[in-house]
């Protein structure tokens, strides 16, 4: 851990339009917590299908925001963007983040996740940036048995294509503190929930899906577990790894809460006041990782940190802003999405 905190000057935010990016945008624009970060925030950002300027409206025009349309796998653009804007620290957000996509086709995954990663660690180097931050997945570790946690120290064994592109991306991460003496860190964080997720990961369909009496395709047997975390604790978690941790180190993120997707979708039906017979089993994601679960006790220790909301809380929250921003989710869901979505669960029933 670093005595002194680093404090960039220019901080270069990759994939601020998706989901988690979005997010820690408007938190260091706006949480009290971070006023006295005076730095500037350059996101850069392809506005691929996961992509919505749309999430960032409130703090556009904001002194210290601009966006960029770019693509971190351009060397020459993301050259100039470094050079152009005084980058100082890099967080990168930007990926391919669906699993059941990675399925489907793992061409765009190892594009953007592995030779865009490559891409903004050699410019990096290049501009002698001082902090960089991968932001990785609990996936990297692969899945565990009916007992145990990932540590930092677990071996990577990813098992879908996404989580093979983000652990390459995570190893070329750790090469260049290795070889080059790079300034990088590497967080990996379970599953997130919250405002601004892509209404094709299991929460945000599940409550849209709900909310039309349409049913709830629950993958297997439902047994699969998954960490939950509110996507602002990760993010409270990233700004603490980018300005605390010494470089070379990897921190994990979760919100210690484990649950089965079966008892989560019978939650959710229950706080929608929606009955259990949406509930439809479909055939199971090839390869289907069973369990996740995080230690992050080096991240409490370290760092300081730990998650501070409450799943019942988060996830109560959650659906109110849903349930407050159903004209988001339509016009996301009657674009190149809905083809997408008729695709993937034709196949399936
Ligand atoms: P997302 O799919 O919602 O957003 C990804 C963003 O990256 C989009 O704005 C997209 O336009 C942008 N992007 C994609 N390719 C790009 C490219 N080539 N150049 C520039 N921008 C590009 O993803 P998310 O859920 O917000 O995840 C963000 C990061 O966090 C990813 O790296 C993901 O692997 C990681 N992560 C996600 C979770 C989770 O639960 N969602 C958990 C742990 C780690
Ligand atoms: O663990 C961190 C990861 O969490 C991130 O790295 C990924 O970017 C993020 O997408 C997420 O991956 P998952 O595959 O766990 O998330 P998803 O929302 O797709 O699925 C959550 C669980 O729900 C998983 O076990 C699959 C299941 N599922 C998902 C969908 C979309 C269903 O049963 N039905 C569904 O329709």
């Amino acid at each position: 851990m670093n005595a002194t905190p680093f404090v960039p000057e220019a901080l270069l935010v990759t994939g601020g339009c998706g989901f988690i990016g979005s997010n820690f945008i408007r938190m260091l624009l706006t949480d009290p917590q971070f006023a006295d970060d005076r730095f500037r925030i350059i996101n850069l950002d392809k506005l691929t299908y996961a992509g919505n300027l749309e999430n960032l409206t409130d703090v556009e025009g904001h002194s210290r925001y601009q966006f960029v349309h770019g693509d971190i796998a351009d060397a020459d653009f993301v050259n100039h963007c470094l050079n152009d804007h005084g980058i100082d620290a890099v967080v990168n957000f930007a990926a391919e983040s669906h699993v059941d996509r990675s399925i489907l086709d793992s061409g765009p995954f190892v594009q953007t996740n592995i030779v865009g990663t490559q891409v903004l660690l050699d410019a990096s180097r290049q501009n002698e940036i001082k902090r960089y931050l991968q932001v990785s997945t609990d996936e990297v570790y692969g899945s565990l048995g009916s007992s145990g946690f990932f540590t930092e120290t677990t071996p990577l064994a990813p098992n879908s294509p996404y989580s093979a592109s983000k652990a390459a991306a995570d190893l070329l991460v750790r090469s260049y503190c290795h070889t080059f003496g790079f300034p990088g860190i590497i967080t990996r964080c379970s599953n997130n929930y919250g405002p601004y997720q892509f209404p094709e990961k299991l929460l945000p369909l599940f409550i849209a899906n709900a909310l039309e009496d349409r049913q709830l395709p629950v993958y297997g047997d439902g047994r699969q577990v998954r960490d939950w975390i509110h996507v602002s604790d990760h993010c409270r978690g990233i700004a603490a790894a980018l300005h605390q941790s010494s470089p070379g180190e990897v921190y994990n993120f979760g919100g210690e809460c484990e649950l089965e997707n079966l008892r989560l979708t019978e939650t959710l039906l229950e706080l929608l006041n929606k009955p259990d017979s949406l509930i439809n089993f479909v055939k199971d994601r090839p390869g289907h990782d069973r369990r996740y679960a995080i230690d992050c006790a080096k991240a409490k220790q370290e760092l300081g940190w730990q998650p501070r909301i409450p799943f019942e809380t988060g996830l109560k929250e959650t659906i109110e802003w849903y349930l407050e921003h159903q004209q988001w989710t339509d016009r996301i869901r009657s674009g190149e999405y809905r083809i997408y979505y008729d695709q993937q669960y034709r196949d399936r029933s």
